[in-house]
């Protein structure tokens, strides 16, 4: 749908031909050219990364395989059948890359912490090597004026511990407090904005329910046990540093998508709900304390067969913010032929609107309905999109590449952030996925996500229109 067309639907929705002031509000908002000012002199921006996507060094320095080593070496599980062993070099590129991004005036870098480089038996021994890499990182931020914002587990679990069961053993609570306790004690003097987790349903659900991302294993029985020690570890990491680190700004991140039922009928309906249960719902409500979301699906209370006396307690945390990371959204529909949802999506191919190279649809609202419904929650403090973005088949012609679709997709999904923030919704940030072009997971790395283009042959970096866009937005 483009900005017109959804003008209108809200309008129609909104019951009638005479617009209403809201809806004339939200049509100036939408025409406005963007400014920088219209967010706030505090507001932050950034970029956010993962390390396994960039930063190469398979085995440099002491780090041991992550599931994603082992996951993206073996046939047919990644869709090109490449890997990250070298992916964009970041290990040894960092002071140009972060050169760049200061040159396009971001103020916070977000990466993530290889957990088998920091410690490669997952537990025991810290790797010294592994923790200077990451203060070099630290300290070129810091020296270029820009803050180091930090996420302590991207998806990369050493794959020594997925050997002894990984996110399905208990254990892990354990041995994810002990690596969180060397993390903000090597760098919590420098560091103060830490993000537990990315998207934890993003890494249970495609690793242990799908089988889609690593380590590759499936059905519930993984699913479940994986899905209440990763919520238990909200808890304890956000615990652990808020002891560690003087002043720290505490977090997390969460993937969001609206999920819209097809046809207003209770099938479709039922089907949505139970996909904004496991997609929106899953880990936000419980570290609130709000327990399970078994009303949106009844299935998920299946987890109590893993839930001991006290976890309750232990697995609340009061975060100072949360992150959000939107991206698209659903159009659910029944289906008789899916057990367990009985539904499914309607594919954005068969709706005929605009889709991303990922075959997401491009729906600029989702993120304000996605920052409304957190703002929603008591305990939700503050917001940051700590990622949105877009991947698109970039062509690099004349030296330049002239993403013009990606421009226009941060520009619609940055002003319904603003409408969001007009309304009262707490959002002090936005962090664009991402600084460059990397590996995307189990699609290789044919999409390309990054404000710089990537010559994997070369490593030569290119910035891409989307990139001098953001530079001359901030320099206003
Ligand atoms: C998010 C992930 C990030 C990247 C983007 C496209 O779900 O957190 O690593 O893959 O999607």
């Amino acid at each position: 749908m483009n900005r017109r067309q959804t003008i209108k639907t809200l309008a129609a929705l909104s019951g009638g031909i005479a617009m209403s002031p809201q809806i004339k509000a939200l049509e100036l908002l939408l025409n406005d050219e963007l400014k920088k000012s219209d967010f706030g002199n505090d507001f932050l921006w950034g970029v956010a990364t993962a390390a396994y996507q960039i930063e190469g060094a398979r085995n440099e320095d002491g780090k041991s395989d992550s599931v994603w080593d082992t996951f993206s070496h073996t046939k047919g599980k990644i869709k090109t059948g490449e890997n990250a062993d070298v992916t964009c070099d970041f290990y040894h590129r960092y002071e140009s890359d972060l050169e760049i991004l200061r040159q396009l005036n971001f103020d916070v870098f977000r990466f993530s912490l290889a957990w088998s480089r920091i410690i490669p038996t997952g537990i025991g021994k810290p790797n010294q090597k592994g923790i200077d890499f990451y203060h070099k990182v630290i300290d070129t931020c810091l020296e270029k004026g820009m803050q180091p914002w930090v996420t302590l587990y991207h998806w990369d679990l050493p794959q020594t511990l997925e050997d002894k069961g990984g996110w399905r053993n208990r254990d892990i609570i354990n041995w994810f407090g002990e690596y969180v306790d060397v993390c903000t004690r090597a760098f919590g003097d420098k560091v103060k904005n830490w993000m537990v987790f990315n998207e934890p349903v993003a890494f249970t659900v495609l690793g242990y329910l799908l089988g889609i991302h690593a380590p590759g294993e499936k059905w519930f029985q993984n699913f479940f046990p994986a899905m209440h020690h990763t919520t238990m570890c909200h808890g304890v990491g956000g615990n652990i540093i808020r002891k560690n680190v003087k002043n720290a700004y505490i977090g997390s991140t969460f993937s969001c998508s609206s999920a819209h039922p097809a046809r207003r009928n209770k099938k479709d309906e039922k089907v949505a709900a139970k996909l904004d249960a496991l997609l929106n719902r899953l880990y936000i409500e419980p570290v609130l304390g709000m327990g399970y979301p078994v009303d949106g699906w009844k299935l998920l209370a299946k987890v109590e067969k893993y839930i001991k006396d006290g976890d309750e307690q232990q697995l609340k945390f009061d975060f100072d913010f949360i992150g959000i990371q939107n991206y698209t959204r659903i159009i659910a529909k029944y289906s008789p032929f899916i057990p367990f949802l009985w539904g499914n999506q309607i594919h954005p191919k068969k709706r005929d609107v605009q889709m991303t190279e990922m075959e997401w649809e491009v729906y600029p609202e989702g993120i304000y309905e996605q920052l409304k419904k957190f703002a929603a929650y008591d305990g939700v403090k503050k917001i940051i999109v700590t990622e949105n973005g877009s991947a698109f088949p970039d062509k690099l012609e004349d030296n330049r590449v002239h993403d013009e679709k990606r421009v226009n997709f941060y520009k619609d999904y940055l002003k319904q952030v603003l409408r969001a923030k007009k309304e009262g919704v707490p959002v002090d940030g936005y962090l664009c996925w991402t600084m460059m072009d990397n590996f995307e997971w189990a699609e290789g790395y044919k999409p390309r996500f990054g404000l710089v283009y990537v010559d994997y042959e070369t490593q030569r970096r290119i910035v891409k229109d989307s990139g001098y866009w953001w530079r001359d937005f901030l320099n206003q």
